[in-house]
């Protein structure tokens, strides 16, 4: 069993992040140097994924953009001599297969993974969601790509949230069968936290296999009237075919300021040309109230 493609919903408002998004795609969003989306793909290309299948819309086809050479800007680099930056921007061009669907209307998460079926195909595939970046030793979608291939199952990834964040998340159900492992008996999109079975959320990873398109396309409205992935996923796990996995690593939802920020200020300082300079302005910036 080989997963070569991951799909990358990116067809969201990002209305979390107006009015930064107002014109801007959120996944284009920098983390210090680069955009957000192109950790995940960064995340996908560690995990030995080469095709991406980005599902967006009208106004993201810079997400695409991002992803393939452009020539005019090369050539001003090269006749500048600037042949560092040269690189990093010609080797954005070179890391996956790019593969876009247009979600025509967007009518949740589900139906966003449902809009990649032709291209898919019928083998498992990976799906991440841009607004989660995750960093540790081994990127975060390989350690569900683990398990999948052990146990030929999906595997979605979860991580602990504090209680007064379950209403935020899809939260699972499961039975621990070996440290952080999980048989899923039932999910929850966004539950109230006197109705949470856990407080066990769903990451934007998964490792699917094409059954969730039947699923899927099964499927009524669910929690605020979308369709919900976690309504197909509670599907596989009734019949007993759904694992979890709690992701090593670090974490940011960079569709909540605060993350997004600290995002920042983790990759801004591992770099060393950046790091001292940056400590000290935080240092003088603490007692700043407002
Ligand atoms: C989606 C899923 C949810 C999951 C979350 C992770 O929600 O529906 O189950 O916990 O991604 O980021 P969204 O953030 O798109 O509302």
């Amino acid at each position: 069993m080989e997963i070569k493609k991951v799909v990358v919903p990116v067809a969201g408002w990002g209305t979390r992040s107006l009015p930064a998004t107002k014109n801007v795609p959120k996944e284009m969003l920098p983390v210090y140097n680069k955009p957000v989306v192109q950790y995940v793909v960064e995340e996908a290309q560690g995990a030995g994924l080469t095709d991406v299948v980005f599902v967006t819309n009208r106004n993201k086809t810079i997400i695409e953009d991002h992803f393939d050479y452009n020539l005019a800007l090369e050539d001003v680099l090269k006749r500048t001599n600037k042949m560092d930056t040269l690189k990093m921007v010609h080797d954005v061009a070179e890391m996956v297969n790019i593969i876009s669907v247009r979600q025509k209307r967007q009518l949740g998460l589900g139906h966003a993974v449902l809009c990649a079926k032709a291209a898919v195909g019928n083998d498992p595939f990976a799906l991440m969601v841009g607004d989660d970046l995750m960093f540790g030793m081994e990127p975060g979608i390989k350690q569900l790509m683990a398990v999948a291939h052990s146990e030929h199952m999906p595997v979605v990834g979860v991580v602990e949230v504090p209680s007064d964040k379950v209403s935020n998340y899809g939260i699972i159900r499961g039975d621990e069968f070996a440290p952080g492992m999980y048989r899923v008996r039932d999910l929850v999109e966004k539950p109230k936290v006197s109705e949470a079975p856990s407080r066990l959320a769903i990451v934007g990873r998964y490792i699917l296999f094409p059954d969730i398109f039947e699923h899927l396309e099964n499927l009524s409205p669910g929690h605020g009237g979308e369709i919900q992935l976690t309504d197909a996923m509670k599907e596989l796990a009734k019949s007993n075919r759904l694992l979890a996995v709690k992701i090593r690593g670090q974490r940011f939802d960079t569709g909540d300021w605060s993350d997004y920020l600290t995002a920042n200020i983790y990759f801004a300082l591992q770099d060393e040309t950046l790091r001292d300079d940056l400590v000290q302005r935080l240092k003088e910036l603490l007692p700043y109230k407002g």
